[in-house]
């Protein structure tokens, strides 16, 4: 075969693909299947960008376990020290769209696909330990609320305030959004968090639950808003050039990699509803325990192939591995795999970089671009093949016995004290950069919007409250006021009148 042949899609040699076949007018002939090819092409090369998380970078690397957790786990990917498992990461922004800034206050996505001999395992994670809401029905109306405006394409502070102060469970999440940490300088410079609340059970089938970190080993930088603006004017693609660039020049990004670890026993008694996704568990209780190192060391080839088809799920777990209690993530585990049965097709896992790495049998079939194999039996059970099933893979927990309900979560007491904890820990300075960047952000909100999120944070903290209604010129008695009533006097004291 000649190189670079020239061809159509489906390998004619074609003559020339510059000029069109036309009559002695110029009119073209619809017999052109040369430009019918190339158009036909072209005009279909977009897919439907992700729902959230639309702009990413990605790189391919390495995970090499360090501590054998197999008293914990089964999995070999965190039992089988010093080998090494191929790895890919997307970092993304949330809410803007695919062309959208790299340099803006939103959190970052750290989505890592390990490619293990048991199969796909996902960790998908944020560059903030904890979220905004705790249950998965909330997230469309929360997107919905910081996306754009559906009249006018705009982004609308007043959404935005109006959602998160009607859901001040995100309290926790908008103080890290609009602390010095709400804008990277650059994917290496952030750690990752799983922020769901997973399970690892071991060989007897003792579980126990597990947070996932990575911690950057290049520390964390951040822009300060300014800065972040006018970059992502001059260069709206500064944080993946930041990325390639280092990998290019062999200066590979690393994270190491640590879980916390709470027995169901302790899950049962800690103060904080372990499975609630805006908090944390205090390091204090339950430490880091380091069981590997994430390298990134190999840029994409190409970018459409590897990374914007890339398909990551909370779902994909290997044996040794499983969920939780957390609604959140019983949601994502969803969420994710049905996003991209739209966005790429129901064979989503025919990419590359989607195919598991160790063999896959069963009995689906067909489908948009279907590969079968080549197989006459199509159905079980049957009694022509000979399958096997794996006794390593576990229900956990193994019993469900709580009544099923669909009550409101109230807020309590408790969903203030880890605000007031994150803003009490940062020194003068960091406080009041984060009021500066609140008060900007919420100074576009209607003012009954304002007084509603004044008098939550001052619920959280008087000094935060009060800074914030300093700065948007509010009437500090009536923050005073608000922030005595429940939330659901809060909220008619707040609504449209
Ligand atoms: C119930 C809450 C949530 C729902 C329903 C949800 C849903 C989704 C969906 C549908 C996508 C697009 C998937 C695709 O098209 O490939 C996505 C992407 C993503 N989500 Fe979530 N999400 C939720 C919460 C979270 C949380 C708590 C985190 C982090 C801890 C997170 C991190 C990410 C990341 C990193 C991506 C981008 C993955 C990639 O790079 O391809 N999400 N989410």
């Amino acid at each position: 075969m000649d190189d670079n042949l020239f061809t159509k899609r489906l390998g004619e040699p074609v003559q020339t693909d510059q000029v069109s076949e036309s009559d002695a007018e110029g009119n073209i002939l619809l017999r052109d299947s040369v430009l019918i090819d190339k158009l036909s092409a072209f005009d279909r090369e977009r897919i439907p960008e992700r729902v959230v998380h639309a702009k990413g970078w990605g790189a391919h690397g390495e995970f090499v376990p360090t501590r054998d957790m197999s008293g914990y786990t089964l999995a070999g990917l965190f039992t089988k020290v010093g080998k090494k498992f191929r790895v890919l990461v997307r970092f993304s922004t949330v809410a803007g769209g695919r062309d959208s800034a790299d340099t803006v206050r939103d959190p970052r996505g750290f989505a890592v696909k390990f490619y293990t001999d048991e199969g796909i395992h996902d960790i998908v994670c944020n560059n903030t330990p904890v979220f905004f809401i705790r249950d998965p029905m909330k997230f469309p109306d929360f997107i919905h609320s910081q996306k754009k405006n559906p009249q006018t394409n705009l982004t609308d502070p007043n959404a935005q305030w109006d959602f998160l102060s009607l859901t001040p469970e995100s309290l926790n999440q908008v103080t890290v959004l609009f602390s010095d940490q709400g804008i990277p300088y650059g994917f290496r410079f952030m750690d990752g968090f799983g922020t769901n609340t997973f399970s690892w059970y071991n060989q007897s089938g003792d579980y126990v639950y597990i947070k996932y970190h990575f911690l950057s080993e290049q520390g964390l930088k951040n822009l300060d808003p300014d800065e972040a603006a006018r970059i992502a004017g001059e260069n709206p693609d500064f944080a993946g050039e930041d990325l390639r660039n280092a990998i290019a020049r062999g200066d590979y990004p690393s994270w190491r990699v640590a879980v916390q670890i709470m027995t169901p026993q302790q899950a049962k008694t800690y103060r904080f509803d372990p499975f609630d996704t805006t908090k944390t568990w205090y390091e204090s209780d339950f430490p880091l325990i380091e069981i590997g190192r994430l390298t990134l060391n190999r840029n994409p080839g190409n970018f459409f192939n590897e990374i914007e088809q890339a398909a990551f799920c909370p779902a994909n777990m290997v044996p040794g591995t499983s969920a939780s209690p957390d609604k959140m993530l019983q949601g994502r585990m969803f969420a994710y795999s049905d996003a991209q049965r739209y966005r790429l097709g129901v064979n989503f896992n025919r990419v590359a970089v989607n195919a598991s790495a160790s063999p896959v049998f069963n009995y689906q079939r067909d489908g948009d671009l279907a590969e079968n194999p080549v197989n006459p039996v199509n159905y079980y059970p049957n009694s022509m093949q000979e399958v096997r099933f794996s006794k390593r893979v576990r229900t956990v927990p193994p019993g469900v016995t709580a009544p099923v309900t669909r009550d409101v979560q109230p807020i309590k007491d408790i969903d203030f004290v880890q605000p007031r904890d994150r803003f009490l820990a940062m020194d003068e300075a960091q406080r009041s950069r984060l009021m500066n960047n609140i008060a900007e952000s919420l100074g576009g909100a209607e003012k009954r919007i304002q007084y509603r999120s004044a008098a939550l944070f001052y619920k959280t903290e008087p000094r935060y409250g009060t800074g914030i209604a300093e700065r948007l010129k509010l009437n500090l008695r009536e923050v005073r006021r608000l922030s005595e009533l429940t939330q659901k006097e809060l909220e008619y004291a707040t609504g449209r009148k």
